[in-house]
């Protein structure tokens, strides 16, 4: 049966078709803009758009096609706002007396301070990517031999670091065996046939490789003892042994925070990529696109509605320069319009106030030497540990390289608040002194770091948005729709918060709705 057969001897909706994979996801053409009015309503129309993160200069590209006139108001000296790639040579200091920070990475090191992985699913970020000519590579975030280490328990598996492998296949294993022995003592013979049932146990006893008699006795896919790979000669290896089920159930790491999000959360599902070279591609190639309609180190100060349209104060060298347009996207993250002098609604201002952002950091640590490569056979991926760096992010680029740059953690909430509230130089020793648990090479091979706290970071003020069921109810609708002459747009503006996918998708919904807007006048 050919696709075409079965799409029309169905009655199957195109959105069925599409989840069941039968129909290609829309093409490049198909998210052309404009989907409203006509391509001329825009000629010579002033926009100024707030921020020249992922949303506000995809906005004015966008507004640019259709022949708006835009100027980007970007307070800080670069494009990208949270999409950020540090490397040697980059500058920030935090606020609240935070220590000024030069990084000293070496040439073709860096690492992704925001936003560092792209969801294979995200077809708008892909698209992007391919339309502004951005390369993308393979970002390793799954690896089984990557390590997880449960600090401060009790069991005989804590303190010590484990592969992800190891325990994946003991659980495996033993979880079905016990399912097998149910199965074998026919205690679920009221749901299933005897057929289904020997089914089940082929299923269970290849999950959990178990032995004939359906018991978990460790299993080869764990691999070999160190120093014991089969080689050359008489040396067939000798395989490791499974640790017990007791110990593993004791052993801590049925926390949450060592949770398999690797393979089970839809996010960080393989295949993730990114671009070649760091993230910053991104923001560059749009950058590329707005060459002069960018006006950079021009923080906003006020933010007005005037009779025709709106009216924007920044400063530029400590003196205010007002400009005037028909319409304003701010795209500011919610924590900086708490301090604008602006006529924002109350509902506005309220959803800035009380829609709380994710606090969150990261540290790059630069080593001599790959050791998670040479000696563990690391290639990217995460270490998971219950200590305040929660996470090690091995890179997925520049493999077997010499020095090697790695993310020493990357937490959230309390822990990144801990963390984040220490002077660099603190930082830097507690991610050299947790991660050091889990690769004793730190402390002979470590260079130099650069860490940063987006809640402290300066036009930032957090990670991303984070709206649970009543801050989505009350506050999210407004910033849904204009006030007055000004449309609103980020990651904080859609469903996928902490995506750049989510700034993308918004800063297109809101062309959109102006375009559409202005297409109305002109019918007039
Ligand atoms: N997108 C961010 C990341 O990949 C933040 C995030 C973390 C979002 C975990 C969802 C889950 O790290």
């Amino acid at each position: 049966m050919t696709r075409r057969d079965f799409i029309n001897s169905t009655s199957a909706s195109y959105a069925s078709l599409l989840a069941w994979g039968m129909l290609q996801p829309a093409p490049a053409s198909a998210l052309d803009l404009p989907a409203n009015g006509k391509k001329s309503d825009g000629k010579g129309r002033k926009v100024i758009v707030l921020g020249a993160g992922l949303a506000g200069m995809t906005t004015a590209y966008e507004l640019g096609k259709l022949g708006y006139d835009c100027t980007v108001l970007e307070a800080r000296s670069r494009s990208g706002g949270r999409v950020w790639t540090v490397r040697g040579g980059t500058k920030e200091t935090e606020l609240a007396g935070g220590t000024p920070q030069t990084c000293s990475f070496e040439n073709g090191l860096y690492f992704n301070g925001g936003a560092a992985r792209i969801p294979h699913h995200h077809q708008i970020t892909l698209q992007y990517c391919r339309e502004l000519g951005v390369p993308l590579e393979i970002f390793n975030g799954a690896n089984e031999s990557a390590y997880l280490y449960n600090d401060g328990g009790t069991g005989d598996l804590a303190n010590r670091r484990m592969r992800i492998s190891d325990y994946h296949f003991d659980m495996r294993g033993y979880t079905a065996e016990l399912l097998a022995k149910a199965l074998d003592q026919s205690s679920l013979d009221q749901q299933l046939t005897k057929e289904d049932v020997e089914k089940l146990i082929d299923f269970l006893k290849n999950e959990g490789d178990l032995n004939t008699a359906h018991l978990y006795k460790g299993t080869n896919r764990r691999g070999y003892k160190a120093k014991s790979d089969p080689g050359a000669g008489h040396t067939p290896g000798t395989l490791t042994d499974p640790y017990g089920l007791t110990d593993l159930l004791r052993s801590g790491f049925m926390q949450p925070v060592f949770y398999n999000v690797g393979d089970y959360a839809y996010e960080q599902q393989a295949t993730l990529l990114q671009p070649v070279g760091g993230m910053d591609a991104i923001p560059r190639a749009l950058e590329k696109k707005l060459i002069g309609k960018i006006q950079f180190n021009a923080p906003v100060s006020e933010l007005r509605k005037t009779e025709n349209g709106v009216r924007v104060v920044y400063q530029k060298d400590g003196k205010p320069v007002e400009i005037t347009g028909e319409f304003c996207v701010c795209t500011l993250p919610l924590p900086m319009l708490k301090n604008l002098e602006s006529d924002l609604s109350g509902t506005v201002k309220r959803a800035a106030d009380f829609v709380p952002y994710m606090k969150t950091g990261k540290i790059g640590l630069q080593f001599k030497r790959r050791f998670w490569e040479e000696d563990d056979g690391i290639y990217g991926g995460i270490s998971r540990t219950n200590m305040d760096i929660n996470q090690i992010w091995y890179p997925s680029f520049g493999l077997q390289g010499k020095k090697g740059v790695l993310i020493g953690y990357y937490n959230f909430y309390s822990r990144a608040e801990a963390i984040g509230a220490l002077p660099v130089a603190e930082r830097e020793k507690i991610a050299l002194a947790q991660g050091g648990k889990i690769h004793p090479q730190y402390s002979s091979e470590f260079e130099n770091s650069f860490s940063l706290a987006w809640h402290r970071l300066p036009y930032s003020g957090g990670g991303w948005a984070t709206y649970d069921d009543a801050t989505r109810k009350k506050y999210y609708p407004t910033l849904l729709e204009p006030d007055g002459n000004i449309y609103f747009a980020g990651e904080h503006t859609t469903y996928l918060t902490a995506w750049m996918a989510g700034a993308f998708t918004s800063a297109r919904r809101t062309v959109e709705a102006l375009h559409a807007r202005v297409g109305e006048y002109t019918k007039k």
